[in-house]
């Protein structure tokens, strides 16, 4: 089967290959294709618009990620709005705003919600949900992953996320895990 990666965001791009690596899909980048103004109330209302597009334009099955990480303090946001919290234009500027936003609060819980759909250009769609639990650091430690994982231990380990190699993301993360969901399902197992 030929997906198209409806993602113009190379972290998840990274992601998505090595999650589906050994699958039998031929992965096509999202080139040329005017991505919606994500415009949903929820992350599985922006994956379906965003999966639903690609698969119209080109006539492919494609696969959307819409994530997000809502943080226990701030009242579950940025969630949805994660890649565009407080109207910054970087990852380091939105890590350091949520920094801000934090100083001074004791509860540092925090997780990450990655809902993936796979959109067939029949309108088909099916829709896989992965959650991962974790702490806020105080200042951002590596130098992988992208968007917040720097600030980011998740639950049970002494790393962020940007300390850990792909593949160790991988096995513990939100999009990790409803990839991995995906997979079942397409495998049959
Ligand atoms: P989307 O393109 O609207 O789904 O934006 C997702 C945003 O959520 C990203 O731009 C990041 O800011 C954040 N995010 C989602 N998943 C991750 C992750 O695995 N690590 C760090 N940040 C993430």
């Amino acid at each position: 089967m030929t997906v198209t990666v409806a993602t113009g965001n190379a972290g998840k791009v990274r992601e998505i290959a090595a999650a589906l690596a050994d699958l039998d899909w031929e992965l096509r980048p999202l080139q040329g294709v005017p991505m919606p103004e994500e415009t949903g109330a929820t992350y599985e209302e922006n994956a379906a618009l965003k999966a639903c597009t690609v698969a119209l334009v080109t006539r492919t099955a494609a696969l959307a990620d819409d994530s997000g990480i809502e943080v226990e303090a701030l009242n579950g946001e940025p969630g949805i709005y994660s890649a565009r919290f407080g109207g910054l234009g970087s990852d380091l500027e939105r890590n350091l705003y949520l920094l801000e936003k934090l100083r001074g609060h004791a509860n540092r819980r925090a997780k990450f919600v990655s809902v993936v759909i796979l959109a067939q250009p029949s309108g088909q769609v099916e829709t896989y949900r992965g959650e991962l639990s974790g702490t806020l650091l105080e200042a951002p430690r590596g130098e992988g992953g992208f968007g917040y994982d720097p600030l980011f231990v998740p639950d049970g380990q002494t790393r962020t996320l940007a300390e850990m190699s792909v593949a160790e993301k991988q096995a513990i993360s939100h999009r990790g895990k409803a990839l991995a969901a995906l997979k079942t399902a397409k495998r049959g197992n």
